[in-house]
């Protein structure tokens, strides 16, 4: 594999999956992206074939996690949840203990398969209604909403969701990312390493944001009310949720494509209030904190995707989790890496002055 997993260049925009750039990868399935990055290359038609097999094949979960996610139907927060599956479901896998490349290669596609059939089970289960089973000939986008709504989605929601997963498959060594891989320079099981990812991308400064995106533009719930709420917030010295970015200086890429599909679906549902609420705020953001002060604060990946899932009907508990079924090929990727270097990471104290 000679190229780098991803590349960003804040400054520019620019964001490349194996050298490649989002904007060309983003039409492509699910699948082949994660191919792309666990494997190092686009797949072949034969080889996606055999990859979606292997991939779509794995879905079920067995019963004993059906058991223990009916025992996480309380009030709990989905990815607290989603954490304890993915780590009872490494008991049940034949080759947790191979840690060869082919043994973590095929624990790698059952964690892909399942992590999004473990969520829409539990989200099924907590609000009453029993888990939809997975539908091999579905994509990994529209078996995710088949599984959580009971019904096929239409075209573009299924499209949409697709994209969704592929733009947040990978993002270099953000927090969840650097917590797996991490994990893995111990040397520790594959299944170690996404539990991992999946605590650090819980909070609500990495994936959590996602949530308080949906959740701040249903409270601003008017065209008329967002520039009055943000400017508010920006007087206050409130982090507006969905803006600002730790690389990014300039429009996030993945902001950008999620824009024109958040448009795309408001106009196919003929209601542009979400989308029109979120272009006010985009509109007061960029006024206020970078024309005015300067800041480079604008929509990153949570903002318009937070859109998108109120036209999906996605509540906002799911929001993180399906970030998460996206980014899990990403954790992958970067674990493999890291095995192969088979050298623990070790910072020194001193370097976190720097984060
Ligand atoms: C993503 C994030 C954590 C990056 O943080 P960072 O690189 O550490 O940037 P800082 O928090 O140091 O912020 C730098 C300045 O910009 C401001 N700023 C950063 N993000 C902001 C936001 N979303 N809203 C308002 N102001 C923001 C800070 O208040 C700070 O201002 P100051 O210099 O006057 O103190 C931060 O932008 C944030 O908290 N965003 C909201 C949460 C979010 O959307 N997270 C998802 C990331 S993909």
């Amino acid at each position: 594999m000679s190229k780098n997993i991803c590349f960003i260049d804040g400054l520019e925009g620019i964001l490349k999956y194996r050298g490649i750039d989002i904007n060309q990868l983003v039409d492509l399935p699910y699948d082949a992206i994660s191919y792309l990055l666990i494997l190092g290359e686009l797949p072949g038609d034969q080889e996606l074939a055999e990859y979606s097999a292997c991939l779509h094949g794995a879905r079920e979960v067995n019963r004993e996690v059906l058991d223990v996610i009916h025992m996480c139907n309380f009030n709990v927060d989905s990815m607290e949840a989603l954490r304890t599956i993915v780590s009872f479901m490494s008991q049940f896998d034949p080759d947790i203990t191979d840690s060869s490349p082919e043994g973590n290669t095929r624990k790698a596609i059952r964690l892909i398969a399942r992590i999004p059939t473990a969520v829409a089970a539990h989200y099924r289960i907590v609000n009453g209604n029993e888990p939809v089973p997975p539908d091999p000939s579905l994509s990994h986008g529209a078996n995710f909403l088949y599984m959580i709504r009971g019904s096929k989605p239409s075209q573009l929601e299924a499209e949409v969701m697709e994209k969704d997963f592929i733009l947040s498959a990978e993002h270099e060594l953000n927090a969840s990312t650097f917590s797996s891989r991490v994990t893995a320079s111990t040397l520790s099981d594959l299944y170690s390493a996404i539990v991992s990812g999946l605590c650090a991308l819980k909070g609500p400064l990495h994936g959590g944001a996602r949530a308080e995106v949906m959740t701040m533009i249903e409270e601003i719930g008017s065209q008329e009310n967002a520039e009055k709420i943000i400017l508010e917030k920006i007087e206050k010295k409130e982090k507006i949720m969905g803006f600002g970015h730790r690389v990014y200086k300039t429009y996030d890429p993945r902001g950008a494509i999620f824009k024109q599909l958040s448009r795309e679906l408001a106009e196919a549902k003929g209601d542009m209030c979400w989308y029109e609420i979120a272009e006010k705020i985009e509109e007061t953001v960029i006024r206020e904190l970078v024309e005015k002060k300067g800041k480079p604060i604008y929509p990153n990946v949570d903002f318009y995707s937070g859109v998108i899932y109120k036209y999906m009907d996605i509540p906002p508990q799911l929001a993180t989790p399906i970030f998460a079924i996206g980014r899990v090929s990403g954790w992958i990727a970067h674990c493999f890496e890291q095995y192969e270097k088979k050298r623990i990471i070790r910072p020194r104290a001193f370097m976190l002055d720097e984060c």
